[in-house]
């Protein structure tokens, strides 16, 4: 781990009602409070669907829970006349992150370079810290991105992060080495492919490796649970 704190970002993708999203965080509230896990080494990020980033907030308020929140998305444009497009301005009070380029986005969304480095100025300018995604090392991170992720399409799990192979730890470390090389040693790299909580201390232990994305790991108020206090080692 080449600095602390390790960056946990559970991303629930498109998943969850606002019941679901409720019932995730009291279970989770019962696991934290009977055990809270040293926060100094780890930092938690969520990325929920927008509609629930209000109540969520709320939730991690009164509960005191150490979670930061994050969008999985943003809007290229600015507020006006976009119509269903949520703009970093409208954001900028509910998260202190948000994905941009997972590869979902640009699988399915069909986003294409031109349009991250918006979404990257938009966050920029609303103080919104992007998690730029990348899937493969040789692709061009934009200027202002100090938090990447790298995260290869076929370790990407369906859902369950034990029916998929990951990239190895070493390997994602040795391009998380690569990408520093390039772009400085402040970038911080953090992997998303099929960790769980059996996998994620081999990932905590490599050198440049500064945390972990997981999708289908964050699902589950327990499994995510146990991901942290793993990846904490407490
Ligand atoms: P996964 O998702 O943990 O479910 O494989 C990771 C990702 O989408 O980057």
């Amino acid at each position: 781990m080449p600095s602390t704190p390790f960056v946990i970002v559970g991303n629930w993708k498109s998943n969850k009602t606002i019941d679901e999203a409720i019932h995730w965080f009291q279970d989770f509230s019962v696991l934290w409070t009977k055990q809270p896990i040293v926060t100094e080494q780890i930092k938690i990020i969520l990325c929920p669907a927008f509609i629930h980033l209000t109540q969520l907030t709320s939730f991690i308020d009164s509960h005191h829970l150490p979670i930061a929140l994050g969008a999985q998305d943003v809007s290229p444009y600015e507020s006006g006349t976009y119509t269903g497009g949520i703009s970093a301005e409208m954001l900028k009070r509910l998260v202190s992150y948000s994905l941009v380029g997972h590869s979902e986005r640009r699988q399915h969304f069909h986003e294409q370079e031109a349009e991250l480095i918006k979404k990257v100025e938009r966050l920029r300018k609303a103080g919104i810290e992007p998690i730029y995604c990348v899937q493969k090392p040789d692709q061009e991170i934009p200027q202002g991105c100090n938090l990447v992720a790298y995260e290869p399409v076929w370790a990407i799990s369906r859902g369950d992060p034990y029916a998929t192979k990951p990239e190895s730890a070493e390997n994602a470390n040795q391009i998380a080495s690569q990408l520093k090389q390039k772009y400085g040693t402040n970038l911080k790299i953090i992997y998303g492919g099929s960790t769980n909580p059996d996998n994620v201390a081999s990932y905590v232990k490599q050198e440049f490796l500064d945390g972990i994305l997981p999708g289908g790991a964050s699902l589950k108020a327990d499994t995510f649970y146990h991901l942290i206090r793993n990846a904490s080692g407490n």
